[in-house]
């Protein structure tokens, strides 16, 4: 019995996943987007007041009366959408991904679904995504909408969840209002900003049974058909990509990994290696500790980890979403400008190793990863202890082999399987030291 029914849920999923076929403007944003390698991820509520992160209304139970107050103190008078988007620029990253809607149901853009939103109840009044999309697209930065599929606030996100339930004052709604509320939302993310990079869902696992090791059964309908055919008949290049981290569902164009390289399972909400899938891969990682802002986080990530991360996630095969939490202000931390200037640094000089790259011969692990650009394989030694490395299964036809920076020959030796590299200190240094081979094509 059990048998079949898996059988039955495999067959199901492959027609699901037969149904979608992405179009061709999506397959290019695809291409797009792995070629893209690095973006800011900005989570930017009306939380950042309160300092202590975006959970902060279920951390601090704090009712829903009470938090309604909190948007009468969001005016952030320095924000500088065109400062921000140049700050991540300048670093090398090619979009950003910002928070439109998070768990606490504010909408951070004028919404006629919702008056619950910026420009209704803050004195700013100012619809900030708007402001941003501009700045993007004078800059050619693609911009991607965070948009949380869990609402702490609303009566009509019902049944509720495992999260939030301290929260006093949440009333009981119909689900298909909120699903048409979403869909209202969406079509508006879709039509008033120009062309967008795509949606970044989250927070579906809110409704997922969990034993504290792995998500089990779904106890609502998402209408994730409904949901991901609506975004892309508005916008067919706009990509999807949901924070499950379960294996893609039919539909999705990306696939993501919330504080985990793909498949090495650090947290423990992780997505497991066999549930990756052959979509373009995404890391996000805070730039301190915490993803909104919050004013005693000192987990500051040095230069040496962020870079050795973006290297690490390219080796993987994936792009890096770097997170900064705006402070209430409208201004970025100074200590996170700083981070991203350094990262703008190294990568404008090795860049070329990163951008474009696709995972490369070597299987990656904590002290070498390596990328492949066309027919260059770049090999990233992080560990700057290492005397040698061995590579096996390596049947590439070697042509020239070099050390990036000095481009001083390097000293191998190669058996028709495996490859042996000796390092010379003096042609190392303690972030990465880049190995260029070029191979015979
Ligand atoms: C988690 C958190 C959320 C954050 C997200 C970013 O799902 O709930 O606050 O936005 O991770 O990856």
């Amino acid at each position: 019995m059990k048998k079949y029914f898996f059988i039955m849920v495999f067959i199901i999923s492959i027609i699901g996943n037969a149904q979608y076929k992405p179009t061709k403007e999506n397959l290019e944003a695809r291409e797009w987007f792995e070629n893209a390698k690095f973006g800011l991820f900005i989570h930017w509520g009306v939380y950042s007041v309160l300092g202590d992160g975006e959970w902060v209304m279920n951390n601090q139970n704090i009712s829903i009366n009470e938090y309604e107050k909190l948007p009468k103190f969001f005016n952030p008078t320095k924000y500088d959408p065109e400062k921000w988007v140049l700050m991540a620029k300048n670093a090398g990253m090619k979009y950003i991904t910002i928070t439109s809607r998070h768990h606490d149901g504010f909408s951070m853009f004028e919404s006629k679904a919702s008056d619950y939103n910026i420009v209704k109840k803050t004195p700013y009044g100012k619809d900030i995504l708007k402001m941003l999309a501009e700045a993007c697209s004078k800059h050619d930065i693609k911009l991607f909408f965070y948009y949380s599929q869990l609402d702490w606030y609303r009566d009509d996100y019902f049944p509720r969840g495992r999260t939030g339930n301290g929260i006093e004052g949440r009333g009981e709604g119909d689900w298909n209002n909120y699903i048409n509320f979403m869909k209202l939302q969406l079509t508006e993310l879709l039509t008033n900003y120009g062309p967008i990079g795509g949606i970044w869902f989250d927070g579906q696992w809110d409704q997922h049974d969990w034993d504290g090791k792995r998500f089990g059964k779904i106890n609502v309908d998402f209408k994730l058909n409904e949901i991901y055919e609506l975004i892309h008949r508005i916008q067919p290049s706009a990509l999807i990509g949901s924070n499950h981290h379960l294996a893609p569902n039919a539909g999705e164009d990306f696939q993501m990994f919330e504080k985990d390289l793909p498949g090495k399972g650090t947290k423990d909400f992780a997505t497991s290696e066999d549930d990756i899938g052959n979509l373009p891969l995404e890391v996000c990682e805070t730039i301190n500790g915490s993803w909104g802002f919050n004013l005693k986080d000192r987990k500051h990530k040095s230069e040496k980890e962020l870079i050795q991360y973006l290297i690490k996630a390219a080796g993987y095969g994936s792009n890096l979403l770097l997170n900064v939490g705006p402070m209430p202000n409208g201004e970025i931390q100074d200590e996170h400008i700083r981070s991203l200037e350094k990262i703008g640094k190294w990568i404008s000089k090795y860049g070329i190793t990163i951008y474009n790259s696709r995972k490369g011969p070597v299987e990656p692990n904590d002290k070498y990863v390596s990328t492949r650009v066309k027919n260059k394989i770049y090999i990233h030694i992080l560990d700057s202890s290492l005397k040698n490395i061995s590579i096996d299964n390596f049947d590439e036809i070697i042509k020239s082999i070099k050390y990036f920076d000095s481009e001083v020959k390097v000293n191998y030796k190669k058996s028709a399987s495996s490859l042996t590299i000796n390092l010379n200190k003096d042609n190392m240094n303690e972030i990465d030291t880049i190995i260029e081979l070029t191979l015979k094509s």
